[in-house]
C-alpha cells in the first residue's frame, strides 16, 4: 500500500526585488525548484532521497510535512490531500533543534505533553525511547550538556515520541563525526525494524543511503524530478560489514552514475545564479 504519493508536483519562488535568474535564456523573478515530480512511498518502506545541493530536497520534504504548500500537483497520506503538518508526520532536521531549557527527558516528554498523555504515562514512554538510544543515564542533563550525537539521538527519539506513522528526516546525521553517524544510522534501523513507521531519509552520503534504504531515489538538479529509483536488495538487519560486500559495492556504483551527471548540471547551474539564499 502506498503511505504517501506525490503526483506531479512543481513548487515556484517568487525571488527578492532586484534577484533574477536566468532560465533558457530569458531573466526571470521566479525560480521553479520543483517541476513534474512523482513519488510513492509504500507504508513502513525506508526511502532515502539523494540529489545535488540545492536540488529541491528540503522543499520536497516541507511539501509532503506540510510546512509548505506545493503551486502545483498534488501530494496525498493515506489518500487524503496534506494541506498542512499532519499529526501522524514527525520531522527531524539537520541541526538538532531541541529546547534549550528543557533536560533530554522533558524534550522527548514534549510532544506527548502537548497531546495531554498524562504525566506519569509521558516519563515512561520518553525513559523508554531514551533507554533505547543509550541514553538512560542522561535524562536530566540540557542540551547543552550533551554532545552533538547524543542530542541528535534525543531529537529523534523526541521525534519518535508521538508515535509517527511517517517520519521525515533532512539530513540528520550531516553535523555528526563518521563513527557517531555510522552508531546512529545502525541505532535508527534497528528502532525502525522494531516500530514500522514509514521513513523518507534527505541525505548527501551514497554510502548512508543505500545502508538505510529499501529504496534510494536519486534527484535531478533543479529543476527537481525523480531521476531513478534504485531497490537496495541487500539483507536485514544491516550491520557495518555490509559496506564492504560486493553488493554494496555494487549499489554504490549504480546510486553514483545516476548522480554524478546531475551533480555536475546543478554546478553548471550554480554558476549562473543569485544566492537565493541571502
Ligand atoms: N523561500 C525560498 N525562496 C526562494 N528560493 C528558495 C526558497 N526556499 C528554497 N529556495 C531555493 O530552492 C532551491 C532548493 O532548495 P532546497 O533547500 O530544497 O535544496 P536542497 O536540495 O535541500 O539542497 P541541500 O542539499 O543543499 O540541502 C534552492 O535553489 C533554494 O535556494
Ligand atoms: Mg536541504
Amino acid at each position: 500500500m502506498n503511505r504517501i504519493a506525490v503526483s506531479n508536483i512543481r513548487k515556484t519562488f517568487q525571488l527578492k526585488p532586484g534577484q533574477f535568474v536566468s532560465v533558457d535564456g530569458k531573466e526571470t523573478d521566479r525560480i521553479t525548484v520543483i517541476d513534474g515530480l512523482d513519488l510513492t512511498v509504500r507504508a513502513g518502506e525506508f526511502m532515502t532521497l539523494v540529489g545535488p545541493s540545492g536540488s529541491g530536497k528540503s522543499v520536497l520534504l516541507d511539501i509532503i510535512g506540510g510546512l509548505t504548500q506545493a503551486t502545483g500537483g498534488a501530494v496525498h497520506l493515506d489518500g487524503e490531500p496534506i494541506t498542512r503538518p499532519d499529526p501522524k508526520t514527525a520531522y527531524v532536521f539537520q541541526q538538532y533543534a531541541l529546547l534549550p531549557w528543557r533536560t533530554a527527558l522533558s524534550n522527548v516528554e514534549y510532544p506527548l505533553e502537548v497531546r495531554g498523555v498524562q504525566k506519569a504515562e509521558r516519563t515512561a514512554t520518553a525513559k523508554h525511547l531514551l533507554s533505547l538510544f543509550g541514553l538512560a543515564s542522561f535524562g536530566d542533563r540540557f542540551p547543552s550538556q550533551l554532545s552533538g550525537g547524543m542530542q541528535q539521538r534525543v531529537a529523534i527519539a523526541r521525534a519518535l515520541a508521538s508515535e509517527p506513522e511517517v517520519l521525515l528526516m533532512d539530513e540528520p546525521f550531516a553535523a555528526l563525526d563518521a563513527q557517531t553517524r555510522e552508531i546512529l544510522q545502525v541505532e535508527l534501523l534497528r528502532i525502525w525494524a522494531k516500530i514500522k513507521t514509514t521513513v523518507i531519509f534527505v541525505t548527501h552520503s551514497i554510502d548512508e543511503a543505500i545502508f538505510l534504504a529499501d529504496r534510494v531515489a536519486v534527484m535531478t538538479a533543479r529543476p527537481a524530478r525523480v531521476k531513478e529509483i534504485i531497490d537496495i536488495d541487500l539483507p536485514r538487519p544491516r550491520d557495518g560489514d555490509i559496506r564492504s560486500s560486493l553488493a554494496f559495492n555494487e549499489h554504490r556504483a549504480r546510486v553514483w552514475e545516476a548522480l554524478r551527471d546531475e551533480v555536475n548540471r546543478a554546478q553548471k547551474d550554480w554558476a549562473l545564479s543569485p544566492d537565493f539564499n541571502n
